[in-house]
This record gives C-alpha cells, sequence and structure tokens, in this order.
C-alpha cells in the first residue's frame, strides 16, 4: 500500500511542487490549505486538499481522525518576515499556534513522522554566513522566533512521546507558483509583479544585503530522502551562490527586456533585517545528496512566463497591529 502523505500549505509554492513531485512517485498526498497564502490553481488536478485554517485544533483533530495519515510536511505558514513584527499576533497564530496544533495531531493519531519546513531566519544577524546547522539560533524577528520555537516544541514532542521528525530550514526559494501579489514577502515575484504592472523596482536600502536564492525543483529529492531518514537532524537547504539584492534586481531588469519590458530601481529606507544572510549546505549535500544547479536567470525567465499567464489577482494590504515605524513602502 501506498504511504499517505498530508502537505500542510499545499497550494504555496513549496507544497504545489512537491505534491506533484510525490504523486509522480506513487504517494498517496493529501493536503489542507485556507488559501491565505497560496491559491486554488496551483493544486495539482484532482488532488484531495482541505480548506482548513490550522489554527482551529478541532478541525485539524478531524480531518486527521478521517484521513488515517503516515507521515505530515508541515509547510503552511505566512512567511514575510519583514513584516512580522507588524503582526506579532498573526505571525505567532498562523506559524506557532498552527504548528502545535498539527503536532497535537500527530502525536494523538500516530503520525510515523513530521517534516517542518522552519528558516534561515533563525539564525538572525549575530551569526556570522553561511550559516551551518550547529550554530546557536537567534532569531531578530517574530517570524524567526515562531520557527524556532517550533523546533524547540518538536523536540520535546520527540523526547516526551516518541514523534519522529525532522526540519528543514529553507532560503529564498524561487519559481513558478510563488505567491507574487503579496506586497511583504518573496521579493522577485514581488519584482516581475512590478515590472508586469509598470512598476520600477523597489528595494530596501542601498541593496547590499546578500542573498542565495534557489530554484524551488531542487528541493523535492531531499524533501522526500527525509521522510524516513534523518530523525531528528536539522538541514540547511539552498543555493549556494549568494548575491546583493542589487545584482539581483540587475538581473530581474535583463530578463524583464525578454518580455517587452523596462523596468528602473528605485531606492527606500532600509529595515530591520539580517544584512548577510545564506547557508552552508555541507550537510545536506553530504547526507541527502543534495544537489542546487539553480541557473536564476533561468528561472526568472520562467516565473515571467507564467506569470503572464495569470489572471490579474488582486494585492492586499495586511491588518497592521501596530503601524509604529512602519516604512514608508508599506504605509
Ligand atoms: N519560500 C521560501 O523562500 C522559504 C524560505 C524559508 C522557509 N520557508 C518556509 O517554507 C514553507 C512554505 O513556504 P512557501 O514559500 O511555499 O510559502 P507559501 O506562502 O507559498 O505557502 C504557504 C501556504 O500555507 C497556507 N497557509 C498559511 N497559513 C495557513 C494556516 N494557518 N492554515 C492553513 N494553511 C495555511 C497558505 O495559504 C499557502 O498556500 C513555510 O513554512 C515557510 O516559512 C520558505
Amino acid at each position: 500500500m501506498s504511504k499517505k502523505v498530508l502537505i500542510t500549505g499545499i497550494a504555496g509554492l513549496l507544497g504545489s511542487h512537491f505534491s506533484r513531485y510525490l504523486l509522480s512517485k506513487g504517494y498517496d498526498v493529501v493536503g489542507i490549505d485556507d488559501f491565505s497564502g497560496g491559491y486554488k490553481e496551483n493544486l495539482a488536478e484532482g488532488i484531495y486538499c482541505e480548506d482548513i485554517n490550522l489554527a482551529d485544533l478541532d478541525a485539524v483533530d478531524s480531518f486527521f481522525k478521517e484521513q488515517k495519515l503516515d507521515y505530515v510536511y508541515h509547510f503552511a505558514a505566512y512567511a514575510a518576515e519583514g513584516l512580522s513584527p507588524f503582526i506579532r499576533k498573526y505571525n505567532y497564530e498562523n506559524n506557532l499556534i498552527s504548528s502545535a496544533n498539527l503536532i497535537t495531531s500527530c502525536i494523538n493519531y500516530d503520525v510515523k513522522k513530521i517534516i517542518f519546513t522552519s528558516s534561515m531566519a533563525v539564525y538572525g544577524k549575530e551569526n556570522i554566513p553561511p550559516f551551518t546547522e550547529d550554530l546557536r539560533p537567534c532569531p531578530i524577528d517574530p517570524y524567526g522566533v515562531a520557527k524556532y520555537a517550533v523546533e524547540m516544541d518538536l523536540k520535546l514532542a520527540n523526547e516526551q512521546f516518541g514523534l519522529d521528525y525532522t526540519i528543514i530550514r529553507p532560503h529564498n526559494v524561487v519559481g513558478i507558483y510563488q505567491n507574487i501579489w503579496d506586497r511583504y514577502r518573496n521579493v522577485i515575484g514581488i519584482w516581475i509583479r512590478k515590472t508586469i504592472i509598470g512598476e520600477p523596482l523597489s528595494i530596501f536600502g542601498d541593496g547590499l544585503q546578500k542573498r542565495a536564492f534557489s530554484d524551488m525543483h531542487y528541493y523535492n529529492i531531499p524533501f522526500e530522502k527525509v521522510m524516513t531518514e534523518f530523525g531528528g537532524e536539522i538541514f540547511n537547504i539552498g543555493a549556494d551562490k549568494e548575491r546583493t539584492l542589487l545584482e539581483t534586481a540587475h538581473l530581474v531588469q535583463k530578463c524583464a527586456k525578454n518580455f517587452g519590458f523596462n523596468p528602473e530601481i528605485i531606492h527606500f529606507e532600509p529595515r530591520h533585517e539580517a544584512k548577510y544572510a545564506f547557508s552552508d549546505h555541507t550537510k545536506a549535500k553530504t547526507l541527502l545528496g543534495f544537489r542546487d544547479n539553480t541557473d536564476l536567470e533561468l528561472t526568472i525567465n520562467k516565473m515571467f512566463e507564467w506569470a503572464l499567464t495569470q489572471p490579474i489577482k488582486t494585492v492586499n494590504n495586511m491588518k497592521y497591529e501596530t503601524s509604529k515605524k512602519i516604512y514608508s513602502f508599506w504605509k
């Protein structure tokens, strides 16, 4: 019998790609998504997905009771790191309480293993990149705090209840199906949307922040590999090649030309963020056979191609819980 796998956040970037990959490998895949950050159009054809907000423990419990799951990939989150100080409650409900509910249900229904996508955000700015998994986390915002809290909670759930788990810390993943209509996250997606609607590419500060962008495609194999192996381990996964945001914006400008656009770059005040953030992937390469062959120019071109076929979607403003020190760009 094929293994039954739940993917939370299945309508998002990671979920929509990984669900297709697992289906192609013969797994029985089901999903949960509340479509707060992902879209129904992203779902693999015919896949079973329930519209559940993971913050609702009763709904999560009923789903687990019915579905008899073997494995859980927990991707659902609102990953707007820079916005998280202005939406603390929403951030913790969505990223921490929701995860706690899922962990409780995994315990109650004897799930064999949960795989959790944490984030490079746990490393913060005290640590010097490239970050290795053994560094002591030191997050600098509520998003990173929530991710680190879930990591710690998984360790406790394992110690007390024997729940098996593996933690993946991805960073700067890109690809089609990414939400490009959210003004607070996914910088390359934001730039592609802005290009198409004739707006300049916005950069916080001088653009000399460094990040390493990787194509989602290269995550599938290591994600599958940790389903049954490497319990209790933490893996960084992502591209090795870091570049400045300014360089990345220039690359988007270059790709935009292929589609008849010529966007300018505009700078805003710097925001609260780690200047240099990229990871070391030796552990994933050694133990999971992870290889990243991201050709960022090719990925951005594919994203443009895809974005141009998408229906116009509304770009929503979040309801800020505090507007103190909110950046001019988000007013
Ligand atoms: N994309 C990246 O660069 C990146 C980097 C580091 C970590 N991660 C982590 O990987 C995971 C997946 O990221 P992604 O880029 O696919 O994000 P995404 O926003 O594309 O997908 C997340 C999905 O979760 C759903 N969701 C959010 N809150 C929910 C809730 N309370 N209940 C049910 N569904 C909910 C959204 O509707 C969305 O479809 C997240 O946990 C994110 O924090 C992503």
